[in-house]
């Protein structure tokens, strides 16, 4: 590998263009060797922006020509197997969005297929690399690990139906979130009992579960789409220590029965920024791609561990009151 490490980029769309491609472009040690789209205008408009001088309509083109260590997949869910599928089966590193298919199955041939080429792969779950979670999880972790208990909420008010016209239901595609946190937060889930309903609808809108971790602490997870307005709020909670978080804004930490919480703002844990894509878990989880390539280390979200995450999710339609 040269000093840089080269990454060709397939999505010119929304996610692209507002957190991955500004992060890659504050990394001096990073070369985008080309960039793919199926839209000429969507694929100008950024190659401009972020000074991409080779364009592609067609992925295996790009990767052939361009030889990247590593590739970016980045578009909804229903279209990005075969995609992801043609980049590991070349022994090339991966980054993908979440969610990582459609299915838990086709995370797992996917993780099947890293494994099988030496590939390190990435997930976007963004939230473990907020830096206000991370400071939290670990002020709980020295002062009372392990964690006894644990609470992951993720609310919505969602007008349409399933995502993407159906493609994809809604635990699987977005409140997947709040299930890959709770294992975050908790670790691994021995049993678990779900609460799905369609309230009326044609379509799961609720996804509630209590768990309980490997290590013997109890989690609960709460969501569900057809309620007020984006609310998304996490508890951890270890022996005399407990971390209230609302990763878009502070937390408040109470330690040993103080009146008081220690109060940290999610801009002031991510080092005085106020950018979304840095206190929000972005820049960081690009960062950790980057390195993953660099010393050949899986990253906390590589496509193994979103294999249990995407099995949790079976797990709670499955084994419900
Ligand atoms: N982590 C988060 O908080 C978060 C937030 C929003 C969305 N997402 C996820 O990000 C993913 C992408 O969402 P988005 O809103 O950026 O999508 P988007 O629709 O805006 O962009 C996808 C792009 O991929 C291109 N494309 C599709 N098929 C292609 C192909 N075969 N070859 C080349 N280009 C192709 C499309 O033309 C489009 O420009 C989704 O899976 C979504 O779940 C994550």
């Amino acid at each position: 590998m040269s000093d840089k490490v080269k990454l060709a980029l397939v999505g010119a769309g929304g996610m692209a263009n507002s957190v991955h491609y500004p992060s890659l472009a504050v990394f001096d040690d990073v070369e985008i060797v080309g960039l793919c789209d199926l839209v000429p205008d969507k694929l100008q408009a950024t190659a401009e922006k972020f000074k991409i001088e080779k364009t592609y309509s067609d992925y295996k083109t790009m990767i052939e020509e361009t030889a990247p260590d590593g590739v970016y997949v980045l578009m909804p869910p229903h279209h990005l197997f075969d995609i992801a599928h043609h980049v590991l089966s070349n022994g090339i590193n991966l980054f993908l969005e979440k969610p990582p298919g459609v299915t838990a199955d086709q995370t797992r041939h996917l993780a099947h297929t890293a494994e099988t080429n030496g590939c390190v792969s990435l997930v976007g779950f963004n939230r473990r690399y907020i830096p206000l979670m991370q400071q939290c999880k670990n002020m709980v972790l020295d002062h009372g690990g392990p964690v006894i208990q644990a609470m992951s909420s993720f609310y919505k008010w969602h007008a349409a139906g399933p995502y993407y016209n159906g493609a994809i239901d809604i635990l699987s595609c977005d409140a997947v979130h709040a299930v890959d946190t709770l294992r975050y937060i908790g670790g691994d889930v021995a049993k678990v009992v779900g609460d799905v309903s369609n309230q009326g609808l044609h379509f799961g809108t609720r996804f509630n579960a209590l768990v309980e971790f490997e290590g013997g602490g109890s989690g609960i997870l709460m969501t569900n789409w057809r309620v007020g307005g984006r609310i998304h709020q996490f508890e951890m909670h270890g022996e005399g220590i407990s971390a209230y978080v609302n990763p878009n804004t502070r937390a408040e930490v109470y330690v040993d029965g103080a009146d008081k919480p220690k109060r940290i703002t999610a801009q002031k844990a991510a080092g005085g920024s106020d950018e979304n894509r840095v206190y929000y878990g972005f820049e960081g989880e690009n960062r950790a791609f980057v390195d993953a390539i660099k010393t050949g280390q899986q990253p906390e979200t590589c496509l193994p561990d979103a294999v249990k995450t995407m099995e949790l999710v079976d797990r709670i339609y499955h084994n419900t009151l």
